[in-house]
């Protein structure tokens, strides 16, 4: 497979902070090295339906810092179907797009895979705030989502410690624990629930009582949204769940903050915008190299490159010792 002369650039799934500087970086690495660029809007439902635009330098100008994806996002499941993907071929075809870099997570990289065996040479770049790929320690987005948490935990710390109140702050993440664990270290939380750790309703009171029995007047507890407790009291989700339990059992004054998206937008901090750079440039070295079906990634602070269904198949773990140290951290 030689160098792809016109290349495609779409985002998909959940947008994440970052996604704009790789866009930028990837529309002008490739400009640079003398291909065509496509812009496809929303995603996959885009290359379905022809929503196609050439890129210039000027198109991708003064977006380094914005959050969100000028090439709007979406979760097509048109795609996946004969028709869908008939028509997606069809409009590389009419382009005669050879190259696509596919900005998301692993389920956009399920697409760019199933693309790859039809012989369009892909190359996925992480992003979500989740931090739910294996094949990269670090994806885009996450550290900006991370950043917005601590400074909601930080205002909530203030209030709190004011009214000596117990706040339950629940953070996104899916089914990752990823967000409130980062989150909820750096914000000095003194109770992190995940779902890759087992804690029960019971235990987090009693961490919560024994803070109050060593002096401390208020408490932080940050619920990942894909916590799952071990009672079900009709409160839906798990940071009320866990709020409604500590108020009954415990008597304290708890309030419940559920942060929600506001944690998917905003300006990316540095480090999302550098990692997005690298990603992008990386991804356009691969097509560059006539390569195609791979997926970029940060690990031990390498930018790294691994064949798509390599990369589907490993298994995202969490770091045990960093909850482990926070339990040590914050029970003292
Ligand atoms: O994957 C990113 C994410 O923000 C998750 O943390 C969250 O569970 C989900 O997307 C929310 O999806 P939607 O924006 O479709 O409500």
């Amino acid at each position: 497979m030689g160098a792809p002369k016109r290349i495609g650039i779409l985002s998909s799934g959940g947008d994440a902070p970052g996604m704009n500087a790789a866009i930028r970086t990837v529309v002008r690495a490739a400009l640079a090295a003398g291909m065509k660029v496509y812009g496809i809007q929303k995603g996959y439902h885009g290359l379905v339906h022809d929503l196609v635009q050439e890129m210039n330098s000027r198109s991708v100008a003064d977006i380094i810092q914005r959050g969100g994806t000028i090439l709007k996002t979406a979760r097509s499941s048109e795609f996946v179907t004969e028709a869908g993907f008939a028509a997606s071929l069809a409009t590389l075809a009419k382009y005669g797009i050879e190259g696509l870099v596919v900005i998301g997570g692993d389920g956009s990289f399920k697409g760019a895979e199933k693309l790859a065996a039809a012989g369009v040479a892909t190359v996925g770049i992480p992003a979500t705030i989740d931090n739910d790929i294996a094949s990269t320690q670090w994806a885009i987005g996450f550290d900006t989502a991370v950043n917005t948490v601590v400074e909601a935990i930080n205002k909530i710390r203030d209030t709190a410690a004011s009214h000596e109140r117990t706040y339950v702050i629940e953070v996104m993440g899916r089914s990752s624990g990823y967000i409130a664990l980062h989150a909820g270290l750096a914000g000095g939380a003194e109770v992190i629930l995940i779902p890759e750790q087992s804690a029960t309703l019971d235990e987090v009171c009693e961490r919560v009582l024994t803070g109050q029995q060593r002096g401390k007047s208020r408490s932080i507890v940050v619920v990942a949204e894909g916590y799952r407790p071990n009672i079900d009291n009709g409160s839906g989700s798990a940071g009320f769940t866990v709020g409604n339990y500590i108020r009954e059992k415990t008597g304290l004054e708890t309030r419940v903050t559920v942060l929600g998206h506001l944690q998917r937008g905003g300006n990316p901090t540095a480090l999302d915008r550098i990692i997005a750079t690298q990603f992008g440039y990386k991804a356009v070295q691969v097509l560059q190299a006539g390569q195609g079906s791979k997926v970029v990634g940060l690990n031990d602070n390498k930018i790294t490159v691994f064949d798509i269904d390599e990369a589907l198949a490993k298994e995202k773990t969490i770091d045990t010792e960093l909850y482990h140290i926070a339990e040590i951290v914050s029970a003292s």
